[in-house]
């Protein structure tokens, strides 16, 4: 992990500070972690990705999630490259766009909070300073291939969106794109992103409206995605705190993904 980032991480519940360390097991084996001692806070490095959230602590909506993701990260990108084609949508034009709807300047700290396997990461400018959270960790260690793939520096960590662990007002650009619908608790996800943005921040949140969930609802295998979420699905405009500026909702692809984009007051 940069300097650069070790200054803007902190535990995701009480933003603590933390510190790297690296420890030596009784099986002679070495480990990195970010700790706080006084707190007795610890999150383990693996292969080069902090985790901030282990399995056995997602409950509800986000574990069944967390559990389906892992499962399907290795076909994820054939999926949905396929699924786009099917609702006719090319994967790429879609990325490029929505990536370039994102403003992002020279040298801007940009956060992704459901980054999955980083199918954005070829659409955005080479000189920003990415980072990517998720809880998948199957899903990020695919995005950290891609990213030593493209050459592109990607710091990622394994965490929940509802809990960032950032400091506040740590990011030029945080979004979100083709998660929040199912996330466990979409206003704790969006008024996180705000904390961790600085002010006059972009934020963008994107996920498929109700007629594309509808429609995946039928197909075996996906169904059971579906289970819980029974009422509309519509961009959460209510949910944004109030105070944001700029606010932009419309509809892409045809109606089928939302679209919400507002800035942090300066
Ligand atoms: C449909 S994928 C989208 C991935 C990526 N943004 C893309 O455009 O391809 C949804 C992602 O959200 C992640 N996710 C779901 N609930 C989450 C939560 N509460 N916090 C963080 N990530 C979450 C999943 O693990 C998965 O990688």
């Amino acid at each position: 992990m940069s300097p650069d980032t070790q200054s803007i991480v902190c535990s995701p519940l009480e933003h603590a500070p933390l510190q790297w360390a690296r420890e030596l097991l009784a099986n002679g084996e070495a480990i990195e972690l970010l700790t706080n001692p006084s707190l007795g806070l610890r999150f383990p490095i693996r292969d080069g990705i902090p985790t901030f959230v282990e399995a056995h602590q997602i409950t509800g909506i986000n574990g069944r999630f967390r559990r389906i993701y892992d499962d399907w990260a290795p076909f994820y990108d054939l999926l949905s490259r396929v699924g786009l084609y099917v609702l006719g949508v090319s994967e790429v034009k879609l990325r490029r766009d929505f990536v370039g709807s994102l403003d992002i300047k020279r040298g801007d700290r940009v956060l992704a909070t459901s980054v999955g396997t980083g199918s954005d990461l070829p659409f955005l400018p080479p000189d920003c300073r990415f980072h990517g959270l998720d809880q998948s960790p199957e899903m990020l260690r695919i995005c950290q291939k891609k990213a030593l793939k493209l050459g592109l520096s990607a710091e990622l960590f394994v965490g929940q969106a509802e809990n960032l662990p950032f400091v506040d007002a740590s990011f030029d650009m945080v979004y979100q794109m083709g998660g929040i619908n199912f996330f466990g608790d979409q206003a704790m996800a969006i008024r996180e992103m705000v904390r961790v943005a600085r002010p006059g921040s972009k934020i963008v949140i994107m996920d498929e409206t109700e007629k594309v969930a509808r429609r995946l609802e039928h197909i075996p295998g996906i169904r059971d995605w579906f289970r819980h979420q029974r009422r509309p699905i519509v961009a959460p405009i209510a949910l944004i705190p109030p105070g944001m500026e700029q606010l932009e909702s419309r509809e892409l692809c045809r109606g089928q993904a939302w679209y919400l984009s507002f800035r942090t007051p300066h």
